[in-house]
């Protein structure tokens, strides 16, 4: 026996033992990770929350509170005031006193001040808001530590930086602030909606009563407690809790100049109709349908990873989601199968957990709206393939899931899931490619991915979407303006071009 054959024998005998008793193979080989658990055990919250109108924390008239809970474990997190009608006056009353008394004759730089301080105190509570927007919403404290809440700071440090330059933003006009804006937002991304909102409305001299959404408003609700350690006048910031009715009350109140919301087509229209007719400006964020465009010539490996990022990143809750997978035909066999390689590797799990990819459904109703969707696209004959990873038996949990086989007017490619649910299709040009990517009553955001700098041109300049990311996904910066065409919405978020919905210019 040759030494070469000893030593491949010796190997043999002695296969490698993993030591911890978590880290075992899975049946493809994959090693899976020891459990990095996030500790929770220095966050506070309370057991109740009450509304935070004109500096202070006060009890919602009703006397009316509901659950908010942990959606990795169902169990309930805390409650949350109910605003009803005379809370939603009260908050109004506040905001209009601290416009007129002290923000909006504040001299411009003292204003910025302020805004720097919030910016600041999220950086060094960066840690506490990230797990509990883990806990109260189910999102990785992966994202919610490295996207989230860097990018909620990074947006008031940015508006922070606008307030004593109106200006140069708008050159030989004066900005004037419209005065008290009622703001709405979802629960996919609270805290950085509260910052896309809160930091431009302040920077320009407004006033704000805020509604979070009523599964996520806890970092809302920390965010009014940093308000006060900042020292911000009285009335400037209020948060309001509750759930469409409460929103319902914001869009109708008289005294509001202003209305900012995010969050589905459905209410999107509602709130435009309550509108119609009156002086309040507006702005609204609405859903999507993003395509996803893979070239021939596209660095594919790198694509591949996009489009998981672009739909599975935070479970596919992102309004401007890549849920929709174009492939040009002569590569997409070879996606696809990159695509479920890379999903059997997602760890789908606990949010607190730092290696999970996938944490859990915000909320039950969420979860049911998703299945549903996974029926109907089976139903309507399309193949679906989900990874096969384990998921947590309580919480709601849902695997990475993609759709081949599908139609352009199948339900599951023309309705917005907000899950991590892909679908897939395929094109032979890019008159095609563009053409099935334009097919939807949305236009929010899109990618394009190929080697072609004419290609990225071509694409980006005719699909109708307020946003195209080339060779990326999903990248977001405060100087950078967002929104939609047809029904994802109206008007910009973001950048000198968020500004504009919060001034009048003389
Ligand atoms: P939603 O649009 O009902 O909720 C968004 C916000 O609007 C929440 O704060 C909610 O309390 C408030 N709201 C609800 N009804 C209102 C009304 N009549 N007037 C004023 N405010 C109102 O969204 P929902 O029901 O939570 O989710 C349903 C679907 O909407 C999702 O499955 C998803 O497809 C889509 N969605 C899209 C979002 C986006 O960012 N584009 C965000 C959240 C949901
Ligand atoms: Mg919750």
């Amino acid at each position: 026996m040759s030494e070469d054959s000893k030593q491949a024998e010796a190997v043999e005998e002695k296969p490698y033992k993993p030591t911890s008793p978590s880290s075992k193979l899975n049946f493809d080989g994959f090693w899976e990770y020891d459990d990095a658990p996030q500790s929770a055990d220095h966050v506070e919250y309370k057991d109740q929350y009450d509304l935070f109108i004109d500096g202070e924390f006060v009890a919602p008239e009703k006397g009316r509170y509901f659950d908010s809970l942990n959606p990795a474990t169902e169990e309930k997190l805390t409650s949350f005031a109910e605003a009803t009608q005379q809370d939603i006056d009260k908050a109004v009353q506040a905001a209009r006193k601290a416009f007129n008394k002290s923000w909006s004759t504040l001299e411009a730089k003292e204003r910025g001040k302020y805004i720097f301080r919030i910016a600041r105190l999220i950086q060094e509570r960066a840690r506490e808001f990230a797990i509990l927007e883990s806990m109260d919403g189910g999102k990785p404290i992966r994202e919610s530590r490295d996207v989230d809440v860097p990018l909620a700071a990074a947006h008031f440090f940015y508006y922070a930086g606008w307030a004593d330059k109106l200006d140069y933003a708008f050159p030989g006009k004066k900005a004037e602030p419209l005065g008290v804006a009622g703001q709405i937002i979802p629960w996919n991304f609270p805290l950085l909606m509260l910052a896309w909102k809160i930091a431009p409305a302040l920077a320009t001299g407004n006033t704000v009563v805020l509604k979070p959404a009523e599964t996520t408003s806890l970092t809302a609700l920390k965010f009014a407690e940093l308000c006060k350690d900042a020292g911000l006048p009285d009335g400037v910031v209020n948060i309001v809790t509750g759930a469409g009715q409460t929103g319902s009350a914001i869009v109708n109140h008289d005294d509001i100049d202003k209305i900012a919301f995010t969050g589905s087509t459905e209410v999107g229209k509602i709130i435009k109709k309550s509108l119609a007719g009156t002086d309040k400006r507006y702005t609204l964020e609405l859903g999507g349908k993003g395509p996803n465009i893979i070239f021939e010539d596209a660095p594919l490996d790198q694509a591949v990873e996009g489009v998981i990022n672009a739909i599975f990143f935070n479970q596919g809750h992102v309004c401007c989601a890549g849920s929709r997978l174009f492939v040009q035909e002569g590569v997409a066999d070879t996606v696809i199968q990159k695509l479920r390689d890379r999903m059997e590797t997602l760890i789908v799990g606990d949010p607190l957990d730092k290696n999970t990819d996938v944490g859990a459904i915000n909320s039950e109703q969420q979860y049911n709206k998703i299945n549903e969707y996974l029926e109907i696209g089976v139903n309507e004959g399309a193949e679906m393939y989900q990874s096969s990873c384990q998921i947590p038996e309580t919480g709601y949990f849902c695997r990475p899931t993609l759709f081949t086989n599908v139609g352009q007017s199948n339900r599951i490619v023309q309705e917005e899931i907000f899950g991590p649910v892909l679908t897939i299709q395929t094109f032979r040009t890019a008159e095609e490619g563009i053409k099935k990517a334009n097919n939807t009553p949305y236009g929010l955001a899109g990618g394009v991915w190929t080697d072609k700098g004419s290609k990225i041109f071509k694409t980006g300049s005719e699909i109708r979407n307020g946003v195209v990311w080339s060779n990326t996904f999903n990248k977001f910066d405060p100087t950078s303006p967002f929104g939609g065409y047809k029904e994802s919405g109206e008007g910009r978020e973001g950048g000198l071009q968020g500004l504009y919905p919060y001034v009048k210019l003389q």
